[in-house]
């Protein structure tokens, strides 16, 4: 038996708070609300949301944060229940899938599972399942 590396494991990375260290999943799930996102370290350091599912889960899926038209983060807004650019103004629902231009796609997806409770995000290469569409990030 060879022991899950702590780091990275095939290809994945540990999401990491604001400070550098690891996120714990049950601190987390204690910190937000049902249905919030809320940013973390994720793949190659980006911004990256988890969306916080229920008390006990989070998503599988994390959400990268970057705006695909020039790249600002972009902030959830609780209220409305979507992602508003503010630099442009393009909206992304709850899930990332762009709504609203300048924006010329969807916001990029991560798988996410949770392991010692810690969070492991891997790169999406599947099919988008927000557009039925190629991962066009991968
Ligand atoms: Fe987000 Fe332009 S960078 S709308």
């Amino acid at each position: 038996l060879i022991p899950p590396s702590s780091g990275s494991a095939g290809g994945g990375t540990v999401a990491k708070n604001e400070l550098g260290n690891d996120v714990s999943v049950s601190q987390f799930l204690d910190s937000h609300n049902v249905g919030g996102r809320s940013l973390v370290q994720g793949l190659k350091g980006d911004p990256t949301y988890i969306v916080v599912e229920s008390k006990e889960a989070i998503a599988d899926y994390g959400i990268n944060a970057i705006c695909t038209h020039l790249g600002c983060v972009v902030p959830w807004n609780v209220a409305e229940n979507k992602f508003k650019c503010p630099c442009h103004g393009s909206q992304y629902d709850a899930t990332g899938k762009v709504i609203r231009g300048p924006a010329p796609k969807s916001l990029p997806l991560a798988h996410a599972k949770v392991e010692d409770d810690k969070i492991l995000l891997t790169p999406w290469t599947e099919t988008d399942f927000r557009t039925g569409d190629a991962a066009w990030w991968a």
